[in-house]
């Protein structure tokens, strides 16, 4: 009999696990405790914008036309506990209010819902990004709740996925991590990537702290490289030098390379930000703080580079932002995404707005999340009329669609030919020609 796997959570991770499971042939059963999402997915659509998710989900979920059915969505424990062999969790970790910490509830609360419906032996898969040592403690859970006592296994195999990326991430993955504590889960989880996703895909077995450490290490690797650029770029900003060409330089290096090296406003998203300050905090549990005292810095760059943002916007208009508009172009914190969770780009359009600046913000995809977020900012249809009468623009997120603007069209409706380019994307030949003051971070002004 085919393993009969189930997904719970239907965010960006457990939605495209459950789809890209079903494209693998499996039968999959979703479960989120959101009823809407739940409605939603039943009809092939997704709550977010992912590209080529929909479409995904369209080809499998049961009762569309042309579906292969194999994909069904459900808010019912006991439905869960009994269909599958394989559960996935792929529940929230984000950061606790007011701490470094990461708020392990939606975890908690997912393991001991399930626990109890566990009938028949089962394995229990960890995907959410959890503080190191999380995984020991749930298998207890697992043991302790579950009927089938020592027949509920746990294993822990982290994702990587990007957003903006999160199909051809899913379905093509760099490396499969599992983290378990015997052969059996690893015997069942290589029959569940054997196929497309596993062929040529590094497949690691490690243990369920080091499991659980590889995603931290790596997110925190990643953030990292970004903030030493950032950190470049200040040096440079203050020698005269250009960022941009040291990151190409230096990413002829092969052992450095060129990905994640472009200097701008730093990182942001529903990731990088809190798993870098829950790694932190974990560490401090564990004794090992001096460890990772590093990533402190790594944040302050971070969150640096959003102020410094806002002091070259109000130099750029005369010294206050008192009756001065600025556009806003981007809202999202990474482009093909309308997630706005920590964006840098929202964060700098609310500290000028507070500074009291006259604020336009137009984005591709994340209008209603950033409205929701920021209602007070001021929004426009479409980037021309976010820039009209504009004092300044701030290109803060770097959608391919702003690389593609006319420099001259904007110029006309503008008031002052004054861009920032808080993401070291467009091209400033192309933008100083129509007439623009461009400036980039951590570049010479002209
Ligand atoms: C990240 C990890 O890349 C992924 O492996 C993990 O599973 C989840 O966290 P994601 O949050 O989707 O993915 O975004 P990512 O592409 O890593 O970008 C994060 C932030 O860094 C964005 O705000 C982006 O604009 C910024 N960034 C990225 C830079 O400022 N400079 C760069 O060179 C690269």
């Amino acid at each position: 009999m085919p393993l009969k796997l189930t997904v719970i959570g239907t965010g960006y991770l457990g939605a495209t696990h459950a789809a890209a499971m079903a494209e693998l042939g499996f039968d999959v059963l979703g479960l989120d405790i959101d009823r809407g999402k739940i409605e939603m997915l039943q009809q092939g659509r997704v709550p977010m914008y992912e590209p080529g998710l929909e479409e995904l989900l369209s080809r499998h979920v049961a009762g569309l036309p042309d579906s292969s059915g194999r994909l069904r969505f459900t808010s019912s424990w006991e439905e869960i506990g009994e269909f599958g062999d394989v559960h996935f969790v792929c529940v929230n970790t984000p950061q606790k209010h007011g701490e470094y910490a990461c708020d392990m509830s939606y975890v908690d609360s997912a393991f001991s819902l399930l626990a109890p419906h566990l009938k028949r032996p089962a394995l229990v898969v960890g995907k959410s990004t959890v503080p190191v040592g999380s995984a020991s403690r749930l298998a207890g859970v697992l043991r302790e709740l579950a009927p089938v006592g020592e027949g509920a296994e746990l294993a822990w195999n982290p994702e990587f996925l990007r957003e903006g990326f999160a199909v051809e991430d899913t379905l093509h993955p760099d490396r499969i991590v599992v983290g378990v504590s015997g052969e059996r889960a690893e015997t069942l989880l290589r029959e569940v990537y054997a196929g497309p996703i596993a062929e040529g895909t590094p497949f690691v077995v490690t243990d369920y702290p080091t499991a659980e450490l590889v995603k931290t290490a790596a997110n925190a690797f990643l953030a990292t490289k970004i903030s030493f650029i950032n950190a470049m770029a200040e040096v440079s900003e203050a020698a005269g030098g250009d960022v941009a060409k040291l990151a190409e330089a230096i990413g002829y290096d092969d052992r450095i390379g060129h990905k994640f090296l472009r200097a701008g406003i730093g990182f942001g998203g529903g990731c990088l930000p809190k798993d870098i300050r829950a790694f932190m905090a974990r560490a401090g549990e564990l004794g090992a703080d001096q460890a990772l005292t590093f990533l402190r810095e790594v944040d302050s760059v971070n969150m640096r580079r959003r102020t410094h943002m806002v002091e070259m916007a109000r130099d750029a208009v005369g010294g206050g932002f008192l009756g001065r508009r600025i556009a806003v172009l981007g809202a999202t914190f990474k482009p093909d995404s309308d997630d706005v969770r920590d964006s840098p780009a929202l964060n700098v359009a609310g500290q000028i707005q507070l500074q009291g600046g006259q604020v336009t913000v137009y984005d591709p995809k994340g209008m209603d999340n950033a409205r929701r977020l920021f209602p007070t900012l001021g929004y426009a249809p479409t980037a021309l009329d976010a820039v009209r009468g504009a004092d300044v623009v701030l290109h803060l997120t770097e959608w391919r669609q702003f690389r593609e603007l006319d420099p001259a069209a904007l110029a006309e409706v503008t008031r002052q030919r004054s861009i920032l380019d808080g993401r070291n994307a467009l091209d400033p030949t192309l933008w100083r020609k129509a007439g623009w003051t461009y400036r980039a971070m951590g570049r010479p002004s002209a």
